[in-house]
C-alpha cells in the first residue's frame, strides 16, 4: 500500500503511545503506575456535564451554526479572555475548535507556506514540530540554559530568527517542563519580536494551573504590537478536565481567524454543538472546581519535585504551572547502561512498572516527563519504584 510521503515522515504522538503501552500492560494484568498521561485525573465538573445533557435533551444535536462556533460560546470565550487574560476580542475574532490541537493545526495551515521557518523553543510540546512540518514549514529549535529552566533569553531567541521566520510558538506554562514565564521575561521576548513581520502563537492551555504564587500574563496583552501579531490559544481540556470533549478555542487578528474558520468549514465543520454549550457553561459559571483541582496539582507537584530532586543523578526544575516534572536523568544513564531516554523509559516500565514519557519526544534526550495528574498514593508508590530503579 502506497502512503503519502507526508504521513510517512510524520512521528506518532509519543505521549499517546506511552499511555496505550501502559494500558496494554495493565490489561495483561501487569501492575503499572502511569505518569505518562497529559490529562487531569479528575472528572469533568457536574454543572458542565449537566449543560451538555440539557443541550442534547433540548435538541441541540445538529451542525453548529456557524461552523466557527455558537454565538453564545464565542461570547463566553470573549468574556474569559477579558476576565482572565486582559484581552479584548470581539466574537468575530475568536473561534471554537475540536480541541486545542486542532486550533494549532488550523493556524499552521492558515499562515505557513513551504520553506517558512517556525521557532519552537525546546523542550517543546510533541505535536508542534509535526504540525509545522505537515504545513511544509521548517522548525527551528532554540533552547535556553538549564540553569534558567530552559526559558529563552532575548539573545537566544534573537539568534534563532532569520528573514524566513514566519512564526514563533510560545507555551507558558510549559508542557513538558512545567515552567512558566514571568511577565518581565515575556516583555523582554516581546522586545525582540514585536517589530518583526511574524506571527506569535501563544499556547496558554495551562493558564489557570499556576503554582507557588507564580505570576504570568498573556503575550498578546503586553502592548498593541504584541496584540496585533498574536493568536492566543486555549482549550477546555486541562482547566476543566475535559480532554475527551475535544474543545479548543483561539482569539486573534480577524484576517487570521477568518482563514482558520475557512479551513474549519472544509475539515471538521466545527466542534460538537452540545459540547459548545458545555464550554460556555465552563467558562462563565462558577470556577471553584478549577481551584480545587489546581490546589491538588500544586501539592502533588511540590511533593513530586522534592522527591525527584533528592535523587542522585536527577536534576529537576520546579514546576510553576501545568502538571509536569521534567527531570534531567542523564546522570543515571551510564550506571544503568542506557544510551538515552527511550531505553531508560522502556527499562523503567519493564523492570518496575512505571510509565513516563521519553524526553526525546520533547526534543531533549537527557530528560523524561512525569505527569502529576494522578493521586498522591500513585505518586508515592511510583516514586518508590523509580528510586529503587535509579539507585540499583
Ligand atoms: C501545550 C499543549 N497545547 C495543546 C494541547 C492540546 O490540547 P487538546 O487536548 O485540547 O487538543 C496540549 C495537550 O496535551 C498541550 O499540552
Amino acid at each position: 500500500m502506497k502512503l503519502a510521503q507526508r504521513v510517512i515522515n510524520l512521528a506518532e504522538s509519543a505521549t499517546l503511545a506511552v499511555s496505550s503501552q501502559a494500558a496494554k500492560l495493565r490489561s495483561e494484568g501487569v501492575d503499572v503506575i502511569g505518569f505518562g498521561a497529559g490529562e487531569p485525573d479528575f472528572d469533568t465538573p457536574d454543572h458542565i456535564k449537566q449543560a451538555a445533557i440539557t443541550a442534547i435533551q433540548e435538541g441541540q444535536t445538529k451542525y453548529a451554526k456557524p461552523a466557527s462556533g455558537l454565538p453564545a460560546t464565542r461570547e463566553a470565550i470573549c468574556a474569559k479572555f477579558s476576565r482572565q487574560n486582559s484581552l479584548t476580542y470581539k466574537p468575530d475574532e475568536v473561534m471554537v475548535t475540536s480541541g486545542g490541537k486542532m486550533a494549532i493545526f488550523l493556524l499552521a495551515h492558515a499562515v505557513l507556506d513551504p520553506g517558512d521557518e517556525v521557532v519552537i523553543p525546546k523542550p517543546y510540546w510533541v505535536s508542534y514540530p509535526e504540525i509545522v512540518k505537515l504545513a511544509g514549514a521548517v522548525p527551528v529549535f532554540p533552547v535556553g540554559l538549564e540553569e534558567n529552566d530552559y526559558k529563552l533569553s532575548p539573545e537566544i531567541l534573537a539568534a534563532s530568527i532569520s528573514d524566513k521566520t514566519r512564526m514563533v510558538i510560545l507555551n507558558s506554562p510549559s508542557n513538558p517542563s512545567g515552567v512558566t514565564y514571568h511577565p518581565d521575561e515575556l516583555k523582554a521576548l516581546a522586545a525582540v519580536l514585536q517589530d518583526r513581520d511574524l506571527i506569535v502563537i501563544s499556547d496558554e492551555i495551562y493558564d489557570q494551573l499556576l503554582y507557588r504564587g507564580q505570576q504570568t500574563m498573556s503575550y498578546a496583552a503586553i502592548n498593541d504590537k504584541t496584540y496585533a501579531q498574536t493568536v492566543t490559544l486555549n482549550a477546555a481540556s486541562k482547566t476543566y478536565s475535559m480532554t475527551g470533549w475535544r474543545l479548543g478555542y483561539a482569539g486573534g487578528p480577524i484576517e487570521i481567524i477568518k482563514a482558520m474558520k475557512k479551513l474549519q468549514t472544509q475539515s471538521t465543520s466545527g466542534a460538537a454543538t452540545f459540547n459548545q454549550v458545555a464550554l460556555a457553561a465552563a467558562l462563565i459559571e462558577q470556577q471553584s472546581a478549577v481551584e480545587t483541582m489546581r490546589l491538588a496539582f500544586e501539592q502533588r507537584g511540590q511533593h513530586m519535585h522534592s522527591r525527584l530532586s533528592s535523587l542522585t543523578g536527577v536534576r529537576c526544575s520546579k514546576p510553576t504551572g501545568a502538571f509536569y516534572c521534567f527531570p534531567n536523568v542523564s546522570g543515571t544513564y551510564s550506571q544503568l547502561g542506557v544510551s538515552g531516554s527511550i531505553e531508560f523509559s522502556s527499562k523503567l516500565l519493564e523492570q518496575v512498572g512505571v510509565a513516563v514519557v521519553p524526553g526525546v519526544a520533547f526534543g531533549m534526550d537527557e530528560h523524561v516527563r512525569f505527569s502529576f495528574a494522578t493521586s498522591m498514593e500513585n505518586i508515592d508508590e511510583g516514586l518508590n519504584r523509580f528510586q529503587k530503579f535509579v539507585s540499583a
